[in-house]
C-alpha cells in the first residue's frame, strides 16, 4: 500500500505552479486523490526533499478550463491546509465531469468557491486596512506597514500597493511573508515578528490629528463607530487610539461649535491636504456616505451644494460608475437622475438590467461648474480631484463587493483602472484589474452630445450591446449560483 501513496512537496504555501506541476503529473499517472499527501517545505528544502516521490511524466496532456486555473490561483491562497488535496480532487473529477464547476451544489466546487472567495475579501481587507508608517529622515524616507493577513494574500495584494504608492519605497511586514517596493520591483522576503514592525512615528501623528479634525462631534454615534472598526483592526489604525479621547470631549465639543455657529460669521474654508478619511473595517454604504458629507480632500466641495454619494443595494452585482454629478444630480444630491440619468435608465432596460439592483456612484462626488449667468457649465474634473476622491470608490468597492464593475467614459475609467484608459480600444470586453471584472464604456451625456440622428442611434445601440454584456456575464453566474 505504501508504494502507492505519493507525498509532494510543495516550495511554498503559495506555490500555485509548483501544485499544477504535480497535480498534472499525478492525474496522468492515475494517481488517486485518496493516494496523495501534500506538505510544504518548512524552509530547509534538503531535509524534505528526499521524500517526494512524484511519478515519472506520462504521455499525453489534458485541459483544464481557464476557470479552474483562476479559482485554484485564488483558493490555493487559503489557509487552510487542505487545499492541495481539494484542489486535487476536484481537478481530478473535471476530467471526466467537464461541467462540474458550474454545479454549485457539489461539495467540493463549493468548498473551492468559498475558499477562493474568502481570499479575494481577505485581499481587499488588505488594501483597505494597510497603513505605513514613516520611517528614517526627510530625503531617505520610507515606509513601513504591519498586516495579519488571515489568508496567504501577501503577494497577491501587493502590486495594488505598487501602484498605489509608486513613488514611495515600502515595506508590509506580516508573520507570513515580507513585501518590499523599491519603485522598480516588487521583492518578497521571510516572515517577521510584529516587534520588528516600527512604532510611533510622524506619519501616524499626521493621521491622529487629521482624524482629529475630521471628527465630527455633533454626529457622533458610538456604536456604529465601533461596529465599523472592529476591535481586530484597531491595533493597526493609529487613529483608534483617538476614539476614546474625542468620545470624552465630544458631548463639550458640540456645545462649543453651537455657540460658534450663533456668534461667527462663515468664513471661507481653508484647504486642507490632508489625506482623506480614514477608511474602516464593515463600512456600511450608509455609514460612507455620511462621512463623505464632509469631504474636503479636494476644493469642489466649496461651490457645490452637496456631495452627491453613490446609491443602490450593498448586495449589487453591478457597480456603475459615472464622471461626477451634473447640475440635477447636485440639487438633488442623487446620482443619475438628470438627462444622463434617463438616458442611462433607459439603456438599462433594453439591456435586461434592473437599475434598482445596481449600485451607481461616481469617480468624482462634488458638482465641477463655471457660472455663466443662470446656467452652472459642467467642467471635466481634472486628475487630482480624481485621486482626491477614489478612496470614496475603493471604500464602496469593498463594501458592495460586486461581481463587475461599470466604468462609464473616460474619468470613470481613470478612476476604476487608476490610470488614463482610452475608451474606444478598451470598451466592450471584461478587464481584470486587481481581482475585479471591469467592463469600459461611454457616458451617455456622450450619447446626448451627439449632433448626428443616425450617430446617435448608432453609438446607443453600441451602448446597450456594452451594457449587454454585464447583462450576460450576471446571468452566467446567477445560473451558476
Ligand atoms: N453624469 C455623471 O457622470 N453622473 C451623474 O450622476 C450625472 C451625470
Amino acid at each position: 500500500m505504501h508504494t502507492n501513496m505519493h507525498t509532494i512537496t510543495l516550495d511554498s504555501e503559495t506555490d500555485f505552479d509548483g501544485w499544477r506541476k504535480a497535480a498534472r503529473r499525478l492525474a496522468q499517472n492515475e494517481v488517486k486523490p485518496a493516494d496523495v499527501t501534500w506538505t510544504v517545505r518548512g524552509g530547509e528544502p534538503e531535509l524534505f526533499a528526499a521524500e517526494d516521490n512524484l511519478p515519472e511524466a506520462a504521455e499525453g496532456t489534458f485541459n483544464v478550463s481557464a476557470k479552474f486555473v483562476e479559482l485554484a490561483k485564488a483558493a490555493i491562497l487559503h489557509r487552510n491546509p487542505e487545499r492541495f488535496a481539494l484542489l486535487y480532487r476536484l481537478l481530478w473529477r473535471l476530467r471526466s465531469h467537464h461541467g462540474l464547476l458550474n454545479a454549485a451544489t457539489d461539495p467540493d466546487v463549493a468548498a473551492v468557491s468559498a475558499m477562493a472567495r474568502a481570499v479575494h475579501r481577505d485581499e481587499h481587507k488588505m488594501h483597505a486596512f494597510v497603513r505605513f508608517r514613516e520611517v528614517g529622515r526627510e530625503q531617505k524616507s520610507y515606509f513601513v506597514a504591519w498586516f495579519e493577513p488571515e489568508h496567504h494574500i501577501v503577494e497577491l495584494a501587493a502590486p495594488f500597493f505598487a501602484s498605489r504608492f509608486a513613488d514611495m519605497p515600502w515595506s508590509i511586514l506580516t508573520p507570513d511573508v515580507c513585501a518590499h517596493w523599491d519603485g522598480h520591483e516588487i521583492t518578497i522576503t521571510p516572515g517577521v515578528a510584529k516587534s520588528e514592525a516600527p512604532g510611533e512615528d510622524r506619519l501616524e501623528e499626521t493621521w491622529r490629528r487629521y482624524y482629529a479634525s475630521i471628527f465630527n462631534p455633533a454626529r457622533l454615534k458610538v456604536k456604529a463607530m465601533q461596529t465599523e472598526m472592529p476591535r481586530k483592526y484597531w491595533r493597526n489604525l493609529p487613529e483608534a487610539s483617538m476614539i476614546k479621547p474625542l468620545i470624552e470631549s465630544a458631548e463639550r465639543s458640540t456645545s462649543a461649535m453651537i455657540a460658534n455657529e450663533a456668534t461667527e460669521p462663515h468664513k471661507p474654508q481653508k484647504r486642507q491636504d490632508t489625506p482623506m478619511a480614514p477608511k474602516q473595517a464593515h463600512d456600511t454604504i450608509a455609514a460612507l456616505r455620511e462621512q463623505a458629507a464632509d469631504c474636503r480632500a479636494c476644493p469642489l466641495w466649496k461651490n457645490a451644494t452637496q456631495t452627491v454619494f453613490g446609491e443602490g443595494p450593498q448586495t449589487a452585482s453591478i457597480m456603475m460608475v459615472g464622471e461626477q454629478p451634473g447640475d440635477k444630480e447636485d440639487i438633488a444630491g442623487h446620482p443619475f437622475v438628470g438627462p444622463a440619468g434617463q438616458m442611462l435608465d433607459r439603456a438599462l432596460e433594453e439591456a435586461g438590467i434592473d437599475r434598482r439592483k445596481v449600485y451607481v456612484t461616481n469617480a468624482v462626488k462634488h458638482f465641477k461648474f463655471v457660472p455663466r449667468g443662470k446656467v452652472r457649465l459642467h467642467q471635466k474634473p481634472s486628475t487630482p480631484e480624481i485621486r482626491a476622491c477614489r478612496p470614496w470608490y475603493e471604500r464602496e468597492l469593498a463594501a458592495i463587493e460586486p461581481e463587475l464593475v461599470v466604468a462609464l467614459g473616460a474619468t470613470a475609467a481613470q478612476s476604476v483602472l487608476g490610470k488614463v484608459t482610452p475608451i474606444n480600444r478598451n470598451r466592450g470586453r471584461l478587464i481584470d484589474h486587481d481581482g475585479t471584472k471591469v467592463l469600459v464604456t461611454v457616458h451617455p451625456s456622450y450619447l446626448l452630445r451627439l449632433p448626428d440622428a443616425d450617430a446617435k442611434a448608432r453609438e446607443y445601440r453600441h451602448f446597450v450591446d456594452d451594457l449587454k454584456i454585464a447583462a450576460a456575464l450576471l446571468g452566467q453566474s446567477a445560473n451558476a449560483a
